[in-house]
């Protein structure tokens, strides 16, 4: 269609092209089997994805280690014995023509375990988990910085074209920057460039194990959406801070674990919050950012991507529940066959950890 010329013009990341501009964004829809393993389910879903014409493909968090689960059936990264796994759903993206990207996670706080043990965290007790943490020592804090960047040469070797760390929804990372979250008064705590500093150190660690040529996205929350908490502006402070320590991407989420499910919920945005709610966040950081900026939120149709692009709001556009609606809609609608996209009611049946439901499936698609 040429109206969408700009949701169909590639983009460059490092050596990288990428064929559109449409991104399905990370979703963890506890597809993997009870050890972690990626299965054809999961596989199923992300070809037909990169089949249906999106030109980023992002798979939805992979555990780094034992404790970072957030989900029982999460695909994990944290031991050799995955990379076969991964790198068969590597290899489906890819063949379909799509760039591959993993999300790589630790909540933080919001730890699943198959063993459970005392919470830690580097927070005090919020609205979700009214436990008392306490502060992660050095040594945990270096573990998990490890954890990532071993759990990225893995991906890279099972065929990822990328990585994306995820410093977003109230999660680790997020939890460290934010200063709602954030009471420690070691060199973690205080100011924002102590707050910053431990996400600096897991990117630029990752750096090293990855090498310098292999592109890293960051997943951040655009704002906290809690009073107390990280507003755009100080988003916008922090993200040259990231860029520095060594990313290709920003991907900009918004909000996070503590608002899930809540009427005011930005992270899955209910429709009451209208069309691209959310963009005004990438708009933002793409003011002070060198490097490309993802939106999400809402995004319901490409011709709303295209308006995105077109007026220069971000440089990607991640469209989440519209892909699971209907994982071919790129394609179709560059077939001009807009008619037999199946649209996204927003019923939000898909976030099946809110009304318990053991896995992703959406009325729409027949296929999960
Ligand atoms: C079932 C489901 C699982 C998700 N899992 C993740 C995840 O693992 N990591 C993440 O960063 N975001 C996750 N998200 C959030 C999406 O990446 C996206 O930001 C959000 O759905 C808003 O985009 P949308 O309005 O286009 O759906 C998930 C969303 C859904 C619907
Ligand atoms: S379950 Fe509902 S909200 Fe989720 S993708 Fe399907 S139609 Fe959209």
């Amino acid at each position: 269609m040429d109206e969408l010329i700009h949701v169909f013009s590639p983009v460059t990341v490092k050596s990288l092209t990428v064929r559109n501009r449409i991104v399905c964004p990370p979703m963890n829809f506890n597809y993997g089997s009870e050890e972690g393993f990626v299965t054809e389910r999961g596989i199923a879903f992300y070809r037909n994805v990169a089949e249906g014409g999106t030109g980023l493909v992002q798979v939805g968090a992979c555990a780094i280690s034992p404790d970072s689960l957030v989900t029982t059936n999460q695909i994990r990264g944290d031991d050799d014995k995955y990379i076969e796994g991964l790198s068969r759903l590597f290899r489906a993206i890819k063949q379909a023509g799509a760039i591959a990207s993993v999300q790589l996670v630790h909540p933080g706080k919001l730890i699943h375990s198959p063993k459970p043990k005392p919470q830690v965290g580097p927070f005090p007790p919020g609205p979700i988990l009214p436990i008392q943490p306490r502060d992660w020592n050095r040594e945990e804090l270096s573990r998990v910085k490890n954890a990532f960047a071993r759990a990225a040469l893995r991906v890279k070797q099972a065929g990822a074209d990328m990585i994306t760390i995820h410093g977003a929804h109230h999660y680790l990372l997020n939890e460290l920057m934010s200063p709602y979250f954030n009471e420690r008064s070691d060199e973690y705590g205080g100011g924002l460039s102590n707050r910053v500093k431990f996400p600096i150190e897991v990117i630029t660690e990752v750096r090293k194990t990855v090498g310098t040529d292999f592109p890293i996205v960051f997943r951040i929350s655009g704002s906290d959406f809690l009073e107390g908490g990280l507003t755009l502006n100080d988003i916008k402070m922090i993200v040259p801070f990231l860029i520095n320590a060594g990313i290709d991407v920003i991907d900009v989420s918004a909000a996070g674990r503590v608002t899930y499910g809540s009427t005011e919920d930005r992270t899955f945005p209910s429709k009451k919050w209208g069309p691209a709610c959310n963009v005004f966040l990438a708009t933002g950081i793409k003011e002070i950012s060198s490097v490309p900026v993802i939106c999400v939120g809402n995004i319901w149709s490409l011709e709303q991507a295209e308006d995105i692009l077109a007026n220069n709001k971000a440089d990607m556009v991640a469209m989440g529940r519209a892909l699971i609606a209907d994982p071919a809609l790129v394609r179709k609608a560059k077939k001009g066959d807009i008619e037999s996209i199946m649209e996204c009611k927003h019923c939000n049946k898909c976030l099946y950890f809110l009304h318990g439901q053991p896995s992703m499936s959406c009325p729409l698609n027949s296929n999960l």
